[in-house]
């Protein structure tokens, strides 16, 4: 599938099934060239006006500069839990594979069998959020964002190269609770070695490294391994 964005509208898809808790998986390839401005999302979400939400979106650039792949996770209608990553590959000259994977115990962002991305339900008596009981869908969009997404929202979208395209395929989705992506284990061994791989050489913003941002008090899950 294809979406396209020209300035008079974006465009998206969303899953029909629902999930508590699921593994979801998309190939994607995103806007060639100059794509500044321009948002391609992949997402988990809920409904209503306290929904919990998790988010790979991939904030375009001017030809030749690095995209940024911004994630956050919403409970209850509350986010600020952003990470961002640059991209170890050229992510609009192939088709690359972008995961969630949700269970009672992480949630885990993957990107071409990499790891990295995990938040850890770290309190089972629920003090620190977590999406634990509202239904998501899966959605993708591709959207205009030039007010932020683009060094800060100070380079435009250029719609004389309208319009723009990102490409979708392989969709998968699995709620079955007895496979794998179910396992209440966490990212251990060589998974967690190229998890750090990319945190250390790809991230370039913590909200849990932010503490300015949260008066010096961060939130409850930072600390242990978010
Ligand atoms: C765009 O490129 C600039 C310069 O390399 C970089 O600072 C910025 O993080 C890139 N990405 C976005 C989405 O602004």
């Amino acid at each position: 599938m294809s979406l396209a964005l020209d300035n008079s509208s974006g465009s998206g898809f969303e899953s029909k099934n629902e999930f508590i808790y699921a593994k979801v998986e998309m190939n994607i390839k995103l806007v060639p060239g100059n794509s500044a401005g321009t948002v391609t999302s992949f997402y988990l979400k809920s409904e209503g006006n306290s929904w919990d939400e998790v988010d790979m979106e991939f904030l375009g650039n001017t030809s030749g500069d690095p995209y940024v792949l911004h994630t956050n996770i919403f409970t209850k209608g509350m986010g600020n839990r952003e990470q961002q990553f640059y991209l170890w590959f050229d992510p609009t000259t192939d088709f690359h594979t972008y995961s969630i994977t949700w269970n009672p115990a992480h949630i885990v962002l993957v990107v071409d069998k990499k790891p990295i991305r995990e938040y850890r339900n770290v309190d089972p008596n629920n003090n620190v959020p977590y999406p634990r009981d509202q239904p998501m869908k899966l959605y993708g969009s591709l959207w205009n964002a030039d007010d932020w997404a683009t060094r800060g929202g100070s380079v435009k979208t250029d719609w004389s190269k309208a319009p723009f395209t990102a490409s979708f395929n392989n969709y998968t989705a699995d709620g079955d609770k007895t496979a794998p992506w179910y396992s209440s284990e966490l990212i251990d061994g060589d998974d967690l070695k190229q998890m750090q791989w990319v945190q250390k050489n790809y991230m370039i913003y913590n909200y849990c490294d932010d503490s300015n941002r949260f008066h010096g008090s961060l939130p409850a899950e930072c600390g242990r391994k978010n």
